[in-house]
């Protein structure tokens, strides 16, 4: 749990240091809204939900914290909470609003989300994450798929690799032709939740989904432990090697930017990633590609985007809140924010005509694998573990990522341990 009360020294601190001890304003109908969507992309998908709520009247206060994956974000929304100021809504995911709601800072989405049908709009699997103890509390916006490998097609024709490689071997026959050619094979950002979103694409392809679950959602160490867990190190260091110097500390945008400006073949990234390139006028199929990650076609790690809503005390703020969840579930909201994001609509039964071939597979891929199994919750993005084991793991994988003597037996050891944190 989030242990808020220990949480205020270190939070007071920060928030004298950063100068944001100063309280909001309330004014009537406003809803402030704690984001991290500050890409090219991510900024075109926010700024319609913003324009739909003022065109509902409600004043939109934007509350942007950079960062991507969502970690700084977290951090600042702490504060807030601890400070008695929270916002209208966060974007807060899996887990953790679970973790949230127990605090008792979660406002009650009852009202909304009987009269919009809600339990009858979205797939179970993600109502349920949406409720604490059978009360909806947050609000879903999309479902993003994290085991996608983006290519640039250019590339790919000037290196001689024809069509996307399907397996772990596939594609570093075609990185060595990347290479060979004078350019980057991967790009990647090298910050930990990206070598964290590499891992588990991965481990998804090298062990499979019955191996994932086992190893990254259950955290059995017996498969944390196991050979297959061996072999996903050692795939994991190869593909490290076809990464750049420059790659530490790099944005996850910029890399995505070098397979839009042909320096680089391939980024393995969630489809936030496609509203990059979509974002920058590139058209899928012709200027960029879009596969499953080597080995994971009949999988889907799942990331749902979800806003948390915070009990306030204004009662315009309250209503206008509301609206937004309203607005949130709505079509089009669904529709238009996720053309732009990159993920596909997360409540049921929507209209895909206007939807590119990467969303339409998206799509397809996300009912299939709910009948087979293969759809399974992303470890990366907040959505298999609870926040303290995730950040544990999180960390042992970027050491064996940024340190090339930590040894395959050390790397698997150290993310088994760290697999114990509670
Ligand atoms: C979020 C996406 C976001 C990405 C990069 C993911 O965890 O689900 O909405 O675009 O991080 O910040």
């Amino acid at each position: 749990m989030l242990k808020l009360s220990k949480l205020t020294t270190a939070v007071a601190l920060v928030m004298a240091g950063a100068g944001m001890g100063a309280s909001v304003s309330a004014i009537a109908g406003e809803v402030e809204v704690l984001h991290f969507w500050t890409s090219g992309g991510e900024a075109k998908s926010v700024a319609e939900l913003k324009r739909i709520m003022q065109a509902k009247g409600h004043v939109w206060k934007d509350f942007a914290v950079a960062g991507g994956g969502g970690d700084n974000a977290a951090t600042v929304l702490k504060s807030r909470v601890v400070s008695g100021n929270p916002p209208a809504a966060a974007q807060i995911k899996g887990p953790a609003i679970q973790e949230w709601a127990y605090e008792g800072v979660l406002a009650n989405l009852d009202s909304v989300a009987k009269a919009e049908n809600w339990d009858a709009l979205l797939p179970k699997v993600v109502a349920d994450v949406m409720k604490y103890k059978g009360t909806y509390v947050a609000v879903p916006v999309n479902v993003h798929r994290v085991n996608w490998m983006w290519a640039n097609a250019a590339v790919l024709k000037k290196a001689g690799v024809t069509g996307m490689p399907k397996t772990w071997d596939e594609f570093f026959v075609a990185a060595d032709k990347v290479k060979k050619a004078g350019l980057i094979a991967v790009a990647h950002g090298g910050q930990n939740w990206q070598d964290f979103t590499t891992f588990e694409s991965v481990v998804l392809g090298v062990g499979g989904t019955k191996f994932y679950n086992d190893a990254l959602v259950k955290l059995d160490q017996k498969a944390l432990n196991s050979d297959t867990m061996k072999k996903s190190l050692e795939t994991l260091r190869k593909v490290k090697s076809y990464t750049d110097a420059a790659s530490p500390g790099r944005d996850w945008n910029l890399a995505t930017a070098m397979v839009m400006q042909e320096k680089a073949a391939f980024q393995f990234m969630g489809d936030w990633a496609k509203g990059e390139f979509l974002a920058a006028g590139k058209v899928p199929g012709k200027d960029f590609l879009c596969a499953a990650a080597p080995g994971t076609a009949n999988a889907f790690t799942f990331n749902v985007d979800s806003f948390a809503m915070f009990k306030l005390k204004n009662t315009e703020n309250q209503k206008a809140q509301g609206d937004l969840a309203a607005t949130i579930m709505g079509t089009e909201f669904q529709e238009v924010f996720n053309l732009n994001k990159g993920s596909i609509p997360v409540r049921l039964n929507m209209n895909m005509a206007k939807f590119d071939d990467c969303a339409k597979l998206s799509a397809k891929d996300f009912v299939e694998t709910a009948k087979t199994g293969g759809l399974v919750p992303s470890i990366a993005h907040n959505m298999a573990i609870r926040s303290s084991t995730e950040g544990a793991i999180k960390d042992a994988v970027s050491q064996f990522w940024n340190d090339d003597k930590i040894s395959i037996a050390d790397g698997v050891k150290n993310i088994a341990k760290a697999a114990t944190t509670k």
